[in-house]
């Protein structure tokens, strides 16, 4: 092993060309990292004194109390997600029983985050201090601190639209720009004008913020001046193949080369962070007591949360973390006594194809801005290093300079219901920092009048307005909606639950592919994926009597049933609200399979696979679909995702036309249906467009 490293070092070794360093000396290097040993033990009340942002408490109090709307900067870490909240608190914000609400773009950060504050306020996470995520709310009457993701403050508009309980709303992590962010930036600025005693705080790492500012008609920006050290910034001389092998090589190289300090690395998703975390304990097994220990600890959005939280516990004295994340660690997460990163350049991403409808999730390269935040993790406690597993070429010239706001590449369904049952009609001069694309608009329109959501002048109907009540999909609300007709709600509800939970239900793991695909087979029943999650709920909840083992016999996550059978009781807590009667279709999938919410879904089979009716587009059966050898005439989709083909994921078997023109016969007219060239078109959908002008 350490042959082969050497080698390594040999055939690829990194090159600075300068780094930022400021000449810090190896000694004084150490010095810094030890005192970071010495932060650990002081009292939490020292931390929060010893936060860069501590010395500016007054000041910003003040321009607070002066300004309606402010910009916070701020380096990572500089503690204005922990910090500023409290400072409000105790400057008596909360007065009154008014709230003060912290928005963030992750689940995990919101969670974390509030359980620190928690902690540092001394009360119990839940009471004075809580969180709120899709379908989980800790909570209570007594919370006046209130972390959440964005999409939960956006979904608060819908019972208060003036936000009426909150003195202070603080949209964090704003240059994440996420969709929700974005949308909240547009609805904010326009409650403001009517709330005087709103106070509207847009906080941010170093990025942006003269747009920000911009945006919010110049309300003054409050920079708290950072603390960083110098980081050495490395790259390779040539390109790496295989970028996960050289993260675990650069790793170990560290370890074994490297004065004391933690290392981050910054993977794509979960599976990739195993699979290094895998490899990574296997060598250091090997290796046995020849290095010092290295604890390896995995960061993502799924981690169980008791997982999560150890990544921020102080490594014990000779030994050294190295915690491997998504770049949530980028800027949402702070973790103390980082000081080498190891960053191959690369982060998933979404993108949206507004012609055909279709989602991908790609690895892509980071952008030049995401590189530098996360070089930037290393130099927070001390002098650090960032090794780039990409050339300094490949840095200035394949790299974007900022990453494309959301809002440009998904889908906009959910955005636009929740905007029109806030009674705004004109999306075309809605206030949007960023515009999304014209034509992802138009098809969002589209589907939700296919859906029924909207009317053909694009007003909310009836219908529409029990479907915003609901936190899931349209599709998903539709088929909820639709299912009291069919009289297979109960059956639906747990469907809807099942797919929310998103491909995360059959574990795979690679050394028992075929056991584990085996299992897989034993819950395939007759009609498609849909069904086969049906049965799968069943057997582990009923069947089994909710039982981990039996889950870990089966190859099931049992943590995904869990947050499945959470969201079904929520989603039951909910029918009552939009009037929909529960009951139950005792098994026979017919009315299942038929109902509504899919048939704008709907893929014929043709020469070489499928075609969407809608769009013509062909389009393969998922290789993890129950469906995947059959083949049937036709099906409905769940969704459209681009892997490495155009694969439709969650397929169900669809008898015949003639289902089509029973569950929506204002979308489909016979003649369309049977002539397997001719162009699917709603009817009115001149009128969706005709909307947007
Ligand atoms: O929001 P910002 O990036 O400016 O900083 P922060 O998240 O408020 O973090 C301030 C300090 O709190 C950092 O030193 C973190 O290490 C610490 N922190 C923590 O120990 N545990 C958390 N779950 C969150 C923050
Ligand atoms: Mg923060």
């Amino acid at each position: 092993m350490f042959a082969r490293l050497s080698l390594w070092l040999f055939l690829c070794p990194f090159v600075s060309p300068g780094g930022s360093s400021e000449g810090h000396g190896a000694g004084e290097r150490e010095r810094m990292a030890l005192s970071q040993a010495e932060v650990v033990k002081q009292s939490i009340q020292e931390v929060r004194r010893s936060l860069p942002v501590f010395p500016y408490r007054e000041d910003l109090l003040l321009a607070i109390q002066q300004h309606q709307i402010l910009i916070i900067e701020g380096e990572t870490g500089s503690g204005k997600t922990t910090q500023i909240p409290q400072y409000l608190m105790e400057s008596g914000y909360n007065e009154g029983g008014m709230k003060i609400g912290c928005t963030q773009p992750r689940r995990v950060a919101a969670m974390s985050v509030a359980a620190r504050v928690a902690q540092e306020v001394g009360v119990k996470l839940g009471n004075e201090v809580g969180y709120s995520i899709r379908f989980e709310d800790c909570t209570s009457e007594r919370t006046v601190l209130k972390y959440m993701t964005d999409g939960m403050l956006l979904r608060e508009f819908l019972t208060e639209p003036d936000l009426a309980s909150y003195s202070v709303v603080i949209i964090d992590e704003a240059h994440e720009r996420t969709l929700h962010t974005d949308i909240l930036f547009g609805l904010i600025k326009d409650i403001a004008r009517f709330r005087p005693d709103l106070k509207v705080l847009v906080a941010s790492a170093t990025l942006d913020t003269e747009r920000f500012s911009c945006f919010f008609d110049d309300a003054p920006v409050f920079r708290i001046p950072g603390r960083r050290f110098p980081v050495d910034i490395f790259y390779t001389k040539a390109p790496e193949a295989d970028y996960l092998e050289a993260c675990v090589v650069s790793v170990l190289q560290i370890h074994v080369t490297q004065p004391p300090g933690d290392c981050l690395v910054f993977l794509t998703g979960q599976e990739e962070i195993e699979t290094c975390c895998e490899l990574l304990q296997e060598r250091c097994r090997r290796l046995g007591s020849k290095i010092s220990e290295l604890l390896v600890l995995p960061i993502y959005a799924n981690l169980p949360s008791d997982m999560q939280a150890k990544i921020f516990s102080p490594t014990p004295p000779g030994s050294r973390k190295v915690v491997v994340a998504t770049n949530i660690a980028e800027t949402s997460l702070t973790i103390d006594g980082i000081i080498y990163v190891i960053d191959p350049g690369f982060c998933k991403q979404k993108s949206y194809n507004a012609r055909t409808g279709m989602e991908s999730l790609i690895v892509t390269p980071c952008s030049r801005a995401s590189a530098n935040q996360r070089a930037g993790r290393a130099g927070r406690v001390a002098a650090g290093k960032c090794f780039r597993l990409y050339t300094a070429w490949a840095f200035k010239h394949e790299m974007e300079e900022t990453t494309v706001p959301e809002i440009q590449r998904t889908n906009l369904g959910n955005v636009v219901l929740l905007l029109k049952s806030l009674g705004i009609n004109d999306l075309i001069h809605f206030d949007f920092m960023d515009p999304p694309p014209h034509e992802t608009l138009v098809l969002a329109l589209e589907q939700l009048y296919a859906l029924g959501a909207l009317n053909h002048l694009g007003e909310l109907t009836k219908l529409g307005r029990r479907m915003a009540e609901l936190p899931v999909d349209p599709m998903l609300s539709k088929m909820i909606l639709a299912s009291e007709q069919y009289k297979c709600s109960e059956q639906v509800l747990t469907i809807a639950a099942m797919l929310s939970v998103n491909n995360s239900i059959f574990y795979r793991p690679k050394d028992k592919v075929v056991h584990a695909d085996n299992a897989r087979q034993n819950f395939v029943v007759p009609g498609g994926d849909h069904m086969v999650l049906l049965n799968v709920y069943t057997q582990v909840m009923i069947m089994s009597g909710y039982s981990t083992q039996w889950c870990y016999e089966n190859f099931i996550q049992f943590r995904s049933m869990k947050r499945a059978r959470d969201v079904r009781e929520q989603l039951e807590g909910l029918m009552d609200r939009i009037e929909v009667e529960v009951c139950s279709s005792e098994g026979d999938s017919v009315p299942i399979r038929k109902v509504a919410g899919y048939f704008y879904h709907t893929a014929r089979l043709s020469k070489g696979g499928y075609k969407t009716v809608k769009h013509q587009q062909t389009v393969y059966v998922h290789p993890n679909s129950s469906l995947f050898e059959e083949q049937p005439r036709w099906l409905i989709y769940h969704e459209l995702v681009f892997t490495t083909k155009e694969f439709m994921r969650q397929v169900c078997i669809n008898a015949n036309s003639s289902w089509l023109l029973e569950v929506a016969p204002h979308y489909y007219k016979n003649k369309e249906l049977e002539d397997s060239s001719s162009k699917k078109m709603p009817r009115k959908q001149g009128k969706a467009k005709e909307e947007l002008g």
